[in-house]
C-alpha cells in the first residue's frame, strides 16, 4: 500500500489516505474529497488534475510523457514538480507520495 499525503494549496491542511497499486491517483484525491477536478477523466485534455509533486517523491515516479508535459505547459501554478494526477498510477513498492494541491486563481501567494 502507498500512503498517499494530500496537502491543500496554502499548506494548511494535511490529509492522509491509503492506496493500493494500480490505483490512480487522481481517483484516490476524488475519493478523498480533493478538489481536483479531472473533467476529462484522464484523456490529457484538461489540467485540471495538476498537482505539485513533494520533490523527493518526484524521481519516484515514472516519467511524463510528452503529451503530459505539453498540457501541463497549459496548466496554472505550475512548478518543476508538477504533474497530472491522472497519469500517475501507484506501484508495488512505492511507500508514499506527498503531493500538493496547486493555487487557485484566488491565491496569489505564489505558492
Ligand atoms: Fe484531464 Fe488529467 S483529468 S488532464
Amino acid at each position: 500500500m502507498t500512503l498517499v499525503r494530500f496537502i491543500s494549496a496554502d499548506g494548511s491542511k494535511v490529509q492522509e489516505v491509503e492506496g493500493a497499486p494500480g490505483e490512480r491517483l487522481l481517483d484516490i484525491g476524488q475519493n478523498a474529497g480533493l478538489p481536483l477536478e479531472g473533467t476529462c477523466e484522464g484523456q490529457m485534455a484538461c489540467s485540471t488534475c495538476h498537482v505539485i509533486v513533494a520533490a523527493e517523491d518526484f524521481a519516484k515516479l515514472p516519467k511524463a510523457s510528452e503529451e503530459e508535459e505539453d498540457m501541463l505547459d497549459l496548466a496554472s501554478h505550475v512548478t518543476r514538480h508538477s504533474r497530472l494526477s491522472c497519469q500517475i498510477w501507484l506501484t508495488e513498492g512505492l511507500e508514499s507520495l506527498t503531493v500538493r494541491i496547486p493555487g487557485g486563481v484566488h491565491n496569489m501567494q505564489g505558492r
